[in-house]
């Protein structure tokens, strides 16, 4: 058997955080911040990438992913397109294989993928001879990238992920960010509990190795990270999966009742966009234990993490 090298990743593509080692994980963290401290300078900006084409292709809105990621690539001095599907060729018919066989036939380097199809950044990989792929969200499976950050963020403010108690409340089922999220905590040794309405929680979860509540407070007892997550009402397809918005907030919401139960110094999580009132209150979104904006800043330095180690950054030339 052959030892994995502690320096570089053993993988082409970011496809998932299911695939990928504590180690490797271990490393697109440090990384990450040596690359916070870049951010940190006058000129943000290294040569790292320079004459690497990426491109962000992006078949779903966002607002965090994409400006994080086209950030990242500039201040990794990378020269980066933008492909939103209004005003692209899709609106005549023209399939994902296409368009992105059509991307890279202009020497793009890297592919930097949204979409709403689970699998979409995996197929990619499959289809495309040469770019590098990573995946900025797909379906309901996997946010690889957004797990990272939220590793890191637990990192920064806690220490050591080994031992922690994570709570992750609300709509398990379709949420990208809940999967890597555990993926990624399990394998640096955080124990995970999730809560939401049964109609919301996948019935093979446990298998990923987490607790299982449906009681808010029971979840949250203890944990040293409360983490909300978003009602996805796009991905629930005109189905009711609860009684009304009302009574998952008075079931599910976070608010400062409910988080005198976690530890004394337990900090607040959400992915964003937030739906104020219903996954979370305001005074607990803007209080003194959210991390939130946190979360955002270290978006950029992990992107740039991952965006340079997998396009072989090289020798690292800081100026
Ligand atoms: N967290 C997240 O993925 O946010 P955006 O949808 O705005 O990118």
């Amino acid at each position: 058997m052959t030892e994995e090298n502690p320096y570089q990743l053993n993988h082409r593509h970011l496809l998932g955080l299911e695939d990928y080692s504590r180690q490797e994980i271990r490393l697109i963290l440090d990384t990450a911040d040596s690359f916070k401290e870049v951010i940190q300078r006058p000129i943000r900006k290294v040569p790292a990438l320079r004459g690497k084409n990426i491109v962000n292709l992006f078949f779903e809105s966002s607002t965090r992913t994409r400006l994080s990621f086209e950030l990242a690539e500039k201040q990794l001095s990378a020269d980066t397109l933008n492909f939103t599907t209004s005003g692209s060729s899709v609106s005549k018919g023209e399939t994902l294989s296409d368009t992105a066989r059509n991307i890279e036939a202009m020497q793009v380097d890297c592919v930097v993928v949204r979409h709403s199809a689970a699998g979409a950044p995996l197929f990619l990989s499959q289809c495309l001879s040469n770019a590098v792929i990573i995946n900025a969200g797909d379906g309901a499976h996997e946010h690889p990238t957004q797990g990272l950050l939220d590793l890191l963020t637990i990192r920064d403010t806690l220490g050591d992920i080994e031992g922690l108690r994570v709570a992750i409340i609300g709509d398990i089922a379709h949420s990208r960010v809940a999967r890597s999220n555990i993926w990624g905590l399990c394998k640096m040794g955080a124990e995970v509990a999730i809560c939401g309405p049964p109609t919301m929680i996948p019935i093979d979860i446990e298998d990923m190795g987490v607790e299982v509540h449906y009681h808010v407070e029971d979840a949250i007892r203890d944990a040293d990270v409360v983490y909300a997550l978003r009602i996805q009402l796009e991905r629930q397809q005109g189905v009711g999966l609860f009684p009304s918005i009302r009574e998952y907030a008075r079931l599910f919401g976070i608010n400062t009742e409910r988080m005198s139960h976690a530890k004394p110094g337990a900090i607040v999580m959400h992915p964003g966009p937030i739906n104020r009132g219903v996954e979370l209150d305001s005074d607990v979104a803007d209080g003194k234990r959210s991390v939130i904006l946190d979360q955002v800043t270290n978006g950029v330095a992990v992107r740039m993490a991952v965006l340079y180690l997998l396009n072989g950054g090289g020798e690292r030339d800081d100026g």
